[in-house]
């Protein structure tokens, strides 16, 4: 088995109904920011029109070589290897303001979590890695061994939620130095008991892999950028594997920021650039979770552009 052939059994996640929100203009220009081995781009590309087009974005070397061979031959489709949380800057110019649609399908594909090297699974032996791209930035193995007490806390109980979190940074301090992701595991495990202590590890994990690859700012920044990227009508959608993503995600869509408070006129009129159009948050049916245990947590949110903001 090849490595693209492990990005294509990723299962796109709340696929017909991230397709039937998204496109509003079968001849419109699309951003897939999150593009994986393109399951979603694909079927994007097959309720698109000849004319339009679809950029599809990603960190991920390997992600991006994946989808390009799914999905590279059709030339409405480009893809740019890059961080969302730039995308105004990945998209020329002329496109800002034009795009009709934005897809965030947020966090790591069923690939990325399967490769014991990447240091995503505590279910493998692999490196402390967790690294989503090989751009730049921190290692896991730098945020477990080489940050303070506080910082380690903070990380686990602000992006874990993991309520254990003073016990569990002091063990790992105490184990250093820690050098794969058994011996994280091992660490957490000997401060966590009980039938918890699976839930309480994959806390752990998620925290530091937010920490890692700053996924809740890259998160704040792509949706402050869409403001100025998507058309009036333009529509994103966003589906989120956890509360902390889904809660940046609610309080922007409803207000246009990240404090969640409309701005109002002189006259007491809301100023938000954006309504939420979803009305609350759209979950996988029983069958799609059955099918595809990996889509179980995850919360779709979708939102439209209302009005130009003032650039
Ligand atoms: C859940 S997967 C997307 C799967 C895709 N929708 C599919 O159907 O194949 C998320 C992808 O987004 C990428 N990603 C996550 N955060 C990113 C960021 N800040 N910038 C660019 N790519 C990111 C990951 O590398 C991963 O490939």
């Amino acid at each position: 088995m090849t490595k693209n052939d492990t990005y294509y059994e990723h299962q796109p996640v709340l696929l017909e109904e991230s397709v039937e929100y998204l496109i509003t203009d079968s001849q419109g220009i699309y951003i897939d920011a999150t593009l994986g081995g393109g399951g979603h781009s694909q079927a994007l590309l097959s309720h698109l029109d000849s004319n339009a087009q679809l950029i599809g974005i990603d960190q991920d070397d390997e992600a991006l070589s994946a989808a390009n061979a799914r999905i590279g031959q059709d030339n409405r489709f480009s893809s740019i290897k890059g961080n969302f949380g730039y995308l105004t800057r990945l998209l020329s110019p002329e496109l800002h303001g034009e795009i009709s649609g934005i897809l965030l399908d947020l966090g790591v594909s069923t690939h990325q979590i399967k490769e014991a090297d990447r240091g995503f699974t505590f279910q493998k032996e692999g490196p402390l890695d967790m690294r989503m791209s090989n751009l730049r930035g921190i290692t896991a193995y730098q945020v477990v061994n080489e940050y303070s007490y506080e910082e380690l806390r903070d990380v686990i109980y602000h992006y874990g939620e993991e309520r254990l979190s003073r016990e569990i940074a002091s063990e790992i301090i105490d184990r250093r130095p820690i050098e794969t992701t058994t011996e994280l595991r091992d660490a957490v495990e000997a401060v966590v008991y009980g039938k918890h202590q699976i839930k309480s590890v994959a806390r752990v994990f998620q925290g530091i892999r937010i920490e890692v690859n700053r996924e809740l700012d890259m998160l704040r920044q792509v949706l402050d950028q869409s403001l100025e990227l998507l058309k009036t009508d333009g529509r994103i959608v966003a589906i989120s594997y956890h509360s902390l993503e889904d809660r940046i995600v609610k309080r922007f869509f409803r207000a246009g920021n990240h404090k969640g408070e409309i701005e109002k006129d002189f006259y007491g009129n809301p100023l938000s650039p954006i309504e939420e159009i979803s009305g609350g948050i759209i979950r996988p049916s029983e069958e799609e979770v059955e099918q595809n245990p990996a889509a179980r947590s995850a919360k779709m949110r979708v939102a439209q552009i209302i009005d130009p903001p003032e650039v």
